[in-house]
């Protein structure tokens, strides 16, 4: 009960989740070293997580929200993956204080019981691993259970896997370019930020496009990505040093680590020294405590599951569907619809950060199954498509299954949408990235392998980056006829971030996904990286000079997560190691890019693996280079061999069922899901209307007579 002796003031806005922490904490006794510590680093840390709520809260009732604090919002950690990662804050900040009281200078001493260290933090607490049931037919929300003898490998809210160990500044959890003068290998790291202008820069939007990848195969990736991980930050772990002095100060230190601008940075004049930066969060060791270095979190599922769609944690899925009657829809919109068709609901914290982006039109943020749905207009849009086919689903299930109650009409429909997701990324997409290696990575499926660990690796979320040099810097709207919708059919895409008033209160999402359909990703070019509406104006919606850099973001993410280098990873995946400008040269068929590198570098060893991975040149009809074809092919073959609930394994489908689902499309999906009548054939390659196109009565439909239930 520390928390209503320590801090009664705070009692009002103590979470569910602290009072039960607070109930594990009575059961243990308050006597020991370790407990004096943990009880007043809990104090500290819960203060801090509480300040930055308070915070963040306030930022959005003003009228005009920073880039600063769209990203927090955007970054920010809820429910359960807020609760683990605070208790990996305590962890971490205990033991530091435990060992500072330099009696302990080795953390393998016997004397330092990390098993009482966790229990004593709360880290199995406060969820108790849900008692599966090995006989059911459906996936559960949190991805628990999948792995009969591991029941929590690829859930919610548990560490990243490392393929390769962390590498720290100092071993635990600092990362590299912290210390100022400090070396890795022998160099010093240059500023994220230097490596974005000297590297990832380019000014010339011209003759960037793919002319083989309609838009919809960059927006497919990011959807995927969602499904897939998400590390929101973590707060800081003590309030004696504030977010401000991290935001306005660029001060480094605790969990701030602020990218600091190169001297002669244009960004200088109007941004300051710095764009504030903050930690990821990351959760408790687990024993056998073989390492005690950061470990991040995976906020969702590992498993492609349509989790953006569903949320990974119990409250919010309840919370997304509509149990007002046994239909088994999810919920939507109740104020805005979309010439009859539905919207997500909006977010119920309001103001949302959507709202300032136009305040006369005033349109929140919608609420999804992942909280990143708003952050760009066609992810909004997509999310859109998603919620839509489940309650098509749900209702053509009921309309062949009348007895169905309304759990089994919904857990039904998000079987079908897992499907579809499976399907649609290892059909379509997975191919044209992977190009001629996708045999390689990923072989014909020869069924579920329980050995196989379907958790999603550190390193991918960096390698499935990737996508930020596919997208373009403007978004198109289009008409019936796929030509400009209206005046303003062309919007720069920094105008789009957390803007849902262009869908809800300027035409909906047909005209987007028109544009999703007919018009074209960026070229990722070793020349041009990422546009400057990303690597300049991110989260700027509404002034034109301030913005984020999400290269720099990216590589100083790196260091964050304590990524090995470039060279550790091309080993890795069996690839050789260029050591001097000649090899690697070499590796990059690029003389300029190379010399570039190893000046900032100094040595190959030390690229960041986000750069160093999209330095390469592409492999054949793919759109990545060997190194990231290598980490994200594992990583697709891992979610789907180690995944019991694959679409393709024996017993989740009917054989009958199984022919079905492989007729399903993107498409489909649009032709079934808006007011859209003239779809492509293949939508993920370029296609300019009307070459391509055809009528929606030309798409194969998913036939649901397989699902129509013979008993009763
Ligand atoms: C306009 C489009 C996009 C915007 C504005 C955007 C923005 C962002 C931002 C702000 C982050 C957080 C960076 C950090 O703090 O470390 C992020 C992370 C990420 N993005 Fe994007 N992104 C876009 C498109 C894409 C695409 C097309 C892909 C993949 C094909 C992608 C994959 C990822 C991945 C894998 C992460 C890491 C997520 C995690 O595990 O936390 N993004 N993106
Ligand atoms: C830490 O302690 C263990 C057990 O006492 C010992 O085996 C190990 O060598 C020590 N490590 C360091 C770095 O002192
Ligand atoms: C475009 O890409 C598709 C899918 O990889 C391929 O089948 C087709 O041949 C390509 N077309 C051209 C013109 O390169
Ligand atoms: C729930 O479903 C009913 C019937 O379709 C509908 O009228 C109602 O608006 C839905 N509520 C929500 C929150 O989606
Ligand atoms: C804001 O939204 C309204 C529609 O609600 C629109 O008429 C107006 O032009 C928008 N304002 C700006 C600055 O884009
Ligand atoms: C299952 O996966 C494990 C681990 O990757 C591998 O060693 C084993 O050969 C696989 N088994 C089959 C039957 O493919």
């Amino acid at each position: 009960m520390w928390v209503l002796f320590h801090l009664p003031a705070l009692l009002a806005s103590v979470t569910l989740f602290q009072l039960a922490e607070s109930d594990t904490n009575d059961q243990a006794t308050c006597t020991s070293a370790i407990s004096d510590a943990v009880n007043q680093v809990k104090i500290q840390v819960n203060k801090a997580f509480l300040d930055s709520r308070t915070r963040l809260k306030m930022a959005m009732s003003s009228e005009r929200p920073t880039t600063r604090q769209f990203s927090e919002y955007l970054k920010h950690a809820k429910g359960r993956t807020r609760t683990a990662i605070r208790c990996g804050q305590v962890w971490e900040e205990s033991l530091k204080r435990l060992r500072q009281k330099a009696t302990l200078t080795n953390v393998t001493d016997p004397s330092l019981d990390l098993t009482a260290l966790s229990w004593e933090v709360g880290c199995g607490a406060p969820v108790p691993l849900a008692k599966c049931d090995l006989n059911s037919p459906y996936r559960t929300i949190t991805g628990d259970c999948n792995n009969r003898r591991n029941p929590a490998l690829g859930a919610s809210n548990r560490a990243l896997a490392r393929w390769l160990p962390a590498e720290y500044e100092d071993g635990l959890s600092l990362p590299f370019g912290w210390t100022r003068g400090k070396k890795r290998n022998g160099f010093p790291l240059p500023l994220a930020r230097e490596v974005s202008n000297k590297i990832v820069a380019y000014l010339n939007e011209e003759g960037v496009l793919d002319q083989n990848r309609s838009l919809l195969s960059m927006q497919w990736g990011q959807i995927v990505d969602h499904d897939l991980d998400f590390a929101p930050d973590t707060e800081l772990a003590s309030s004696k040093y504030s977010k401000a002095q991290c935001d306005e100060h660029c001060i480094q230190g605790d969990n701030c680590f602020p990218i600091m601008f190169p001297r002669n940075d244009p960004k200088v004049k109007t941004q300051g020294k710095c764009m504030p930066f903050f930690r990821a969060g990351f959760v408790c060791p687990t024993p056998p405590y073989q390492s005690l270095a950061r470990e991040q979190i995976n906020a969702p599922t590992s498993f492609l599951d349509a989790s953006l769609v569903y949320g990974s944690e119990p409250t919010l899925a309840s919370r997304l569907r509509n149990l007002s009657n046994p239909l088994g829809l999810m919920a939507i919109n109740q104020e805005a619809w979309d010439h009859r068709l539905a919207y997500p609901p909006f977010v119920n914290k309001k103001p949302s950060p959507c709202e300032f982006i136009n305040t006369t039109a005033r349109v929140p943020c919608f609420l999804a199954g992942d909280s990143r749905a708003s952050e760009q207009i066609l992810l909004a849009t997509s999310h859109t498509l998603l919620l839509r086919e489940h309650n098509r689903l749900a209702r053509e299930l009921k309309r062949l299954n009348p007895h169905w109650d309304g759990e089994k009409l919904y857990q039904e429909a998000r079987k079908i949408l897992g499907a579809f997701m499976q399907i649609i990324t290892f059909r379509d997409y997975l191919p044209i990235v992977l190009g001629d290696e996708m045999e390689k990575w990923i072989p014909p499926y020869q069924g579920y392998n329980k050995s196989v660990d379907p958790r999603i690796s550190n390193v991918f979320t960096f390698a499935f980056r990737f996508g930020h040099l596919e997208v373009p810097s403007t978004v198109f709207r289009l008409d019936e006829n796929y030509q400009p919708w209206g005046p303003e059919a062309e919007l720069p895409l920094h105008t789009l971030f957390f803007n849902t008033w262009r869908i809800v209160k300027d035409g909906g999402i047909d005209p987007l996904v028109r544009g999703l359909l007919a018009k074209k990703s960026k070229m990722k070019k070793q020349d041009k990286m990422m546009t400057g509406e990303l690597r300049n104006k991110l989260f700027q919606p509404t002034h034109k000079i301030h913005g984020f850099d999400l290269a720099a973001i990216n590589i100083q993410r790196c260091r964050d997560h304590g990524m090995p280098g470039y060279n550790s990873w091309r080993g890795f995946c069996g690839l050789s190691q260029p050591q001097t400008l000649k090899e690697l040269h070499a590796v990059l068929k690029n003389k300029v890019l190379a010399e570039k590198l190893l000046d900032l570098y100094g040595t190959p060893d030390n690229i960041d693996i986000w750069i160093g991975g999209n330095a390469e040149p592409l492999v054949e009809r793919g759109r990545v280079g060997p190194l990231l074809a290598c980490i994200l092919g594992r990583q697709f073959q891992q979610i789907r061999d180690g995944d019991r609930f694959w679409w393709e394994n024996p017993g989740v489908f009917t054989e009958k069922q199984r022919n079905s689902l492989k007729k399903m499309s993107f498409s489909r999906l649009v032709c079934d899901n808006t007011h859209i009548t003239k779809v492509p054939r293949h939508p993920f390659q370029a296609n300019s209307f009307p070459h391509g196109f055809v009528d929606c009565s030309a798409i194969d439909k998913l036939d649901l007579s397989p699902w129509a239930s013979v008993e009763n």
